[in-house]
This record gives C-alpha cells, structure tokens and sequence, in this order.
C-alpha cells in the first residue's frame, strides 16, 4: 500500500500550484494532470522535482503504438514516478509503452510505475452501452481491461474504489489499484459517481488514493491532507 495520499495538482498554473504546495511542510506525492502539464510543460515536472515532490503524471496517452512508445521514452526522461494509459489502446500499445519507459529511463535510475484507465469513472454503463457498443456490464469490462492490462505487462490500472477487490481478486494483490473519487466524510460528491472515504477504500482494497478537492478545495488544505493521511493509514 502507498501510505502517501496522492494529491491532484488540478490547477491551471505553476503560479496557483506553488502557492498550494507552500502550505504544506514536507514534500508529497502529487498528480499532475493534463490541465496543469499541457499549459506549462515538462518545466512543472522539473520544478516539482527540485521540491522533491514524488509524481503521477496523468497523461492518459491512447494512440498508435508505435507514437505511445516514443512519446513515453521521451517522457521517462523526466523521472517521474508513475504515468498511465488508456487500455483500450490496446496490449500492443500497452506493451510498446512499457518498453518505450524502460529504454528512457536515465541509467541507474528506477523506472515509474506505468497503470493503465480502464472505463473511465465518469463513464456510466447506458454511455458505455450506447456509445462504445460494448454490451457487457461495466464492471466485466473493468475487469476486462484490468486482466489485459496485466498481461501487458503494466504495473495495475486507476479504477473505482469499488472496483478494487474485484481487480485485486482476479489480478493479485501486487497489481496496483490507484483510486480516485475519494471524498471525507461531509464533503460533496461534485461530478464524481461513485465516491468512498480514505478508511473505506483500505477496506475495499485501494492500493493508492488520489484525492483533488477534498484537499485542494478545502479552507485547510494541509489539515485535510493529514486527515486524508491519517484514515488512509487507519490511524483513525
Ligand atoms: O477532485 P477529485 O478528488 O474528484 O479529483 C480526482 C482526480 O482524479 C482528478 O484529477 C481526476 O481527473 C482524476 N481521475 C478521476 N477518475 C479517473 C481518472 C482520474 O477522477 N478515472
């Protein structure tokens, strides 16, 4: 289990998420999604890692795979710690992406942990339906990308809260299940669908929480980060 909360950079610029990152005492693990990286570059990356913060960069890469796997040994380069793609881009896209992460990792240097999007969870089962005429139900898809991400060779998949004990069940405990959609107990759902606490995706079997306005909407950011931490941690 990743004891550190993962924090959502969702912030349009470095300016906005300096000032936030200045609130908290010690260096987190953050993500750094396509808002924040598309409008400043890898220079965010660099900076975030001079503050030695540790990094997530959600980039959600879906394309042919042959632009997936030189696109990703470019990215490698930045030595970040995790980074994703989208599993309906396929095994051979998945495969080309690991390898493109394994050539680009600097000599000596630890290659980031790469997971792939199953369904996204802003995805409900009618759109899934309609849209991507897939006819099973959502959760047999879930599961579906999840075991062929596995053999993929990919790390673990970013999936529901409540669908990580189903994933780790057919894919093994090692398969990392990194979960938005984390809420406090009290806070509004927003656009999320299906929302868990800290405590109650331990229990269902998260092997990393990411968590955006819980933390950065709040009025104490670094006091909602420690109760996120410590729920997480089941020290409460
Ligand atoms: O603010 P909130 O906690 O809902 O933020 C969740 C973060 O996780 C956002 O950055 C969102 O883009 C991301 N995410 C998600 N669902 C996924 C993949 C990523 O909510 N399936």
């Amino acid at each position: 289990m990743e004891r550190e909360p993962i924090v959502a950079l969702d912030f349009p610029t470095w300016e906005i998420s300096k000032s936030f990152l200045e609130k908290f005492e010690t260096p987190l693990f953050v993500k750094v999604g396509m808002e924040l990286y598309l409008q400043n570059g890898p220079v965010i990356i660099e900076e975030l890692k001079k503050m030695e913060h540790r990094i997530f960069l959600d980039l959600k890469l879906h394309d042919i795979p042959n632009t997936v796997g030189r696109a990703m040994k470019g990215l490698a380069q930045l030595e970040i710690d995790m980074i994703n793609v989208h599993a309906a881009g396929g095994m051979e896209m998945m495969e080309r992406a690991m390898e493109g992460l394994v050539q680009g990792t600097p000599a000596g240097k630890e290659r980031a942990r790469l997971i792939s999007v199953t369904q996204l969870t802003s995805t409900s089962e009618h759109q899934m339906k309609r849209e991507q005429l897939i006819t099973v139900p959502l959760m047999d898809s879930v599961l579906h990308y999840a075991k062929i991400t596995k053999e993929a060779g990919l790390d673990g998949v970013v999936c529901s809260p409540h669908e990580a004990s189903a994933i780790k069940d057919v894919c093994g405990d090692d398969f990392l299940r990194v979960t938005p959609g984390i809420r406090l107990k009290g806070d509004s759902a927003q656009d999320q669908n299906r929302i868990a606490s800290p405590s109650e995706a331990r229990t269902f079997g998260s092997s990393a929480i990411v968590v955006g306005r819980s933390i950065t909407g709040a009025a104490e950011p670094a006091e909602s980060y420690r109760k996120v931490k410590m729920e997480w941690e089941g020290q409460v």
